[in-house]
């Protein structure tokens, strides 16, 4: 990278409706507890990470995410946890479908065919609802949700006035159903 490129923060995500976007966030400020409680518009599930990356590339990121197949991942959000060594409060899967591992072999293939630096630490599936919690308070009851996710997204990733903001870039729709 010439050290006159211009760069953009960016990574591969499910990115839900707005509508989940709430649900997710409601269920962030019950558990929070003295933890930082992810903004509603903020919730996604990350496949790729991707870092800083020439904005010149960026035709060739969506070029080469297109080329990726997938079925519309039927997740269930049915589990809480706790990361004690990144103090994150998550949402995800017991099992994870093998449709979301499937796309996110295939993703990342690409992205290895397209030489194009990311973070290859193994995939977790989770979502971020809480940064900064010490512990994982009683999880009140609640009704599992499923998450139909028909498309991922390439997202942008800036601090705008001292905020993390996202921005959807990109998205790429499921082939089949
Ligand atoms: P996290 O929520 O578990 O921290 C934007 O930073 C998104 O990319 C977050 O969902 C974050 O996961 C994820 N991510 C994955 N690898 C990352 C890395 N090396 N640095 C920052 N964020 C990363």
């Amino acid at each position: 990278m010439s050290e006159a490129a211009e760069t953009v923060r960016l990574f591969f995500a499910l990115w839900p409706e707005s509508d989940l976007q709430a649900q997710l966030a409601t269920w962030a400020k019950q558990v929070a507890g003295r933890g930082r409680a992810m903004r509603s518009e903020n919730l996604h599930l990350t496949l790729a990470f991707l870092g800083a990356t020439e904005a010149a590339l960026l035709p060739d990121l969506i070029a080469l995410a297109s080329r990726v197949h997938f079925s519309t991942i039927r997740l269930p959000l049915d589990r809480v946890g706790y990361w004690k060594h990144n103090r994150i409060i998550w949402c995800g899967a017991t099992e994870e479908p093998k449709a979301l591992a499937a796309l996110v072999e295939d993703l990342r293939a690409q992205l290895e065919a397209g030489r194009i630096h990311y973070d290859r630490k193994p995939f977790v599936s989770h979502i971020t609802l809480v940064r900064d919690a010490t512990a994982l308070p009683a999880v009140p009851a609640w009704h599992p949700l499923v998450w139909e996710a028909k498309d991922f997204a390439l997202v942008g990733s800036a601090r705008i006035e001292g905020r993390v903001t996202y921005q959807v870039l990109q998205r790429f729709p499921a082939q089949t159903g």
